[in-house]
């Protein structure tokens, strides 16, 4: 019994590793996007490294309100151990100076109390590795 219960443990932590493995590699980064009623409004994206993504014509362009970087929840975002982090910014291509954008890591849940609840619109994330 104990023994099953290992095993279950085992191939659980297996394929979480898996499915970690899709989502964060060296040349992609996957980020998921959440508007302002969290799990109502999801999109997630593929980034590849140092390119900008713009959100012209996404559906969740201007209500981006929660980020997870390389993880669909909390615990997979904590178990990461690459390099990877992204920069939000306030406009398409990604450019400006260093108060047209927000640095982060892991995800944030609520970009809303520092003010940017509606400025999201571009995406670069850096595999700093
Ligand atoms: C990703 O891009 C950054 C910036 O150009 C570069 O410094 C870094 O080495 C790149 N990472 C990888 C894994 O190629």
């Amino acid at each position: 019994m104990n023994l099953g219960i290992a095993t279950l443990v085992s191939l659980a932590l297996l394929l979480g590793a898996w499915v970690e493995a899709q989502y964060v590699a060296t040349d992609h980064i996957r980020v998921f996007l959440f508007g302002q009623t969290a799990y109502f409004s999801e999109v997630a994206v593929d980034l590849h490294n140092n390119t900008c993504l713009s959100l012209d014509n996404n559906m969740i362009d201007g209500k981006v309100h929660s980020v997870l970087v390389g993880g669909h929840d909390i615990w997979d975002v904590y178990k990461r151990d690459d390099e990877w982090y992204c920069i939000l910014y306030d406009n398409f291509d990604c450019t400006g100076s260093e108060d047209a954008m927000i640095t982060v890591a892991g995800g944030t849940n609520n970009l809303g109390t520092v003010g940017w609840a509606q400025r999201v619109h571009g995406i670069r994330c850096i595999n700093d590795d």
